[in-house]
């Protein structure tokens, strides 16, 4: 018999399969997984931690207060959020928003893969030190907040993770001027070309 075609990957073919997930312990507290959400043409991905409360329910990443400010950060950069995805290094909510355990980032990593390499974007934007550590392995975020670092020729941008900045003006204002420096960053790389919104396309 000749050999069975292998099935290309795709990013509906991902959510599905975190949809149905249960290859952690968070499958027994979650509601609904939350793959990620945006274009496959993304040139720009944001990963953030895990899904909180309302994403939960929703089923989609950054809907609740984090996600408000995520909005309004891209709003003010003049990045449109419909062009962007946007993701967690772990899909499924930790009961009470705990910091996901190694063996969950563990489980859940090769989905998160599966997507970069789907999309490939010119850069990953790490939010916060659970997607620092998780990602890059990396330590202090708030030291390393702003930088672009390239790892196996895949360029990163570091920040803070939006929910640090609700009740937090400064934080709020550094979130702020990180974001617009990751926008200008993007442009950068599309080489000789003059920015414009179509850059995020
Ligand atoms: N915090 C995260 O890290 N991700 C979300 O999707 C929402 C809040
Ligand atoms: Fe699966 Fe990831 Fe959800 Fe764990 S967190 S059940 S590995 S999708």
């Amino acid at each position: 018999m000749p050999a069975a075609k292998p099935v290309e990957d795709s990013l509906e073919k991902i959510s599905a399969e975190v949809t149905g997930c249960p290859l952690c312990k968070l499958v027994r507290t979650r509601k609904n997984a939350v793959p990620g959400e945006g274009q496959l043409s993304a040139k720009i991905m944001f990963v953030g931690e895990a899904p909180g409360k309302c994403e939960d329910e929703k089923g989609r990443p950054f809907v609740g207060a984090a996600g408000r400010i995520l909005d309004e950060m891209l709003a003010k950069a003049g990045i449109p959020r419909s062009q962007v995805f946007i993701t967690n290094v772990v899909k499924c909510r930790p009961p009470n928003n705990r910091v996901p355990e190694s063996d969950e980032v563990a489980a859940c990593m090769p989905y998160l893969n599966r997507q970069i390499a789907l999309i490939r974007p010119r850069i990953i934007c790490i939010l916060g030190r659970t997607a620092y550590s998780s990602i890059l392995g990396g330590g202090s975020i708030t030291a390393n907040r702003g930088k672009v670092i390239e790892r196996g020729g895949q360029k990163y941008f570091l920040t803070i993770h939006p929910a640090a900045a609700i009740y937090n003006r400064n934080m709020l204002a550094i979130l702020e001027a990180d974001i617009k420096l990751l926008a200008r960053e993007v442009q950068k790389v599309k080489e000789g070309q003059d920015s414009s919104l179509e850059d995020y396309m």
